[in-house]
């Protein structure tokens, strides 16, 4: 058997972890991460025979029965994954009754699974019905997108909107836009079912003024997903309540996600919007 603190899965969440606590985005314990793991690969690591104890989610995840998740702690602060994985991480099974998790790695100071459980595991579930090569889903606080959600409506349209044209390369990278949620209570069963709701349309979801959660194939994608949306919000929040000069107008967005070929919500730009901006435009720039 391997040294499972030589693992990739291991490896990978304590990297991401350590490099979202750096960017400012999860303090103390704010952020959580699951990740879905190859069996085969995590029974070259682990026992997977050998159960070290059971933990209720309060919910059900039938579909996932079987399934083996590396899950951050609830409690645990981001910043010390890296230096001590046993803790602050644990590895689940679903059991077949798809209300139990069976613990084979890590809580090692008698701790459990993140309080954001059901959003995770609902919205893998979700996720997996429209592609079945998701593996990641990953929540966080991160800065400017926090700020934004006072300062901006929160419309999943509006706001996807106005992230696109803060950065060339965002309907490139989130054609499917944001979805957003109002200020729900976290941790529980119902915020989890609404973002689960979410998940079957878009890949990032934001909780008004908590967060956001991401969802991808990799740790890289999903990253790089809540990465973009951050880099456009701070963009936003530098620019806002300043004029504006210029902006990315509609007719270029769609030129952008025509140019890349990506799907993108085309009821999110409007068809006259181009022309009214760059009208606009043209007479700033006359003017
Ligand atoms: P946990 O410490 O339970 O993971 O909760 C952190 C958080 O961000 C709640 O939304
Ligand atoms: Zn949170």
């Amino acid at each position: 058997m391997k040294d499972i603190l030589t693992a990739p899965f291991v490896r990978e969440m304590g990297e991401t972890t350590a490099n979202m606590y750096r960017l400012g985005w999860d303090e103390r314990n704010g952020g959580n991460i699951s990740y879905m793991l190859d069996k085969d690969e995590a029974a070259e690591y682990l026992d997977l025979g050998r159960v070290l104890r059971t933990i209720p989610t309060g919910f059900d995840a039938a579909p996932l029965a079987g399934r083996l998740f590396i899950v951050t702690g609830t409690g645990k602060y981001f910043k010390n994954v890296q230096k001590d994985p046993e803790t602050n991480l644990g590895v689940i099974r679903i059991a077949q009754d798809g209300t139990t998790a069976e613990l084979l790695w890590g809580y090692a100071d008698g701790g459990r699974f993140t309080s954001e459980l059901p959003a995770h595991l609902m919205s893998h579930m979700a996720r997996l019905s429209v592609d079945p090569e998701n593996r990641v889903v990953m929540h966080s606080h991160p800065t400017h997108t926090l700020a934004m959600n006072y300062v901006h409506e929160l419309d999943e349209r509006k706001f996807t909107h106005t992230l696109w044209e803060m950065c060339t390369e965002c309907i490139v990278v989130f054609p499917d836009g944001v979805g957003v949620l109002p200020w729900m209570l976290c941790g529980t069963n119902a915020i989890g079912q609404a973002t689960a709701e979410k998940m079957k349309e878009y890949r990032l979801v934001i909780w008004g003024m908590h967060g956001i959660y991401g969802a991808g194939r990799t740790m890289d994608e999903t990253f790089g997903l809540i990465e973009t949306v951050e880099k456009a919000a701070q963009i936003y929040m530098l620019t806002c309540g300043r004029p504006r000069l210029n902006t990315i107008r509609d007719d270029q967005l769609r030129e952008l996600a025509e140019a890349f070929g990506v799907d993108y919500r085309r009821d999110f730009l409007d068809p006259e919007r181009g022309q009214a901006k760059a009208g606009q435009q043209a007479a700033n720039q006359q003017g």
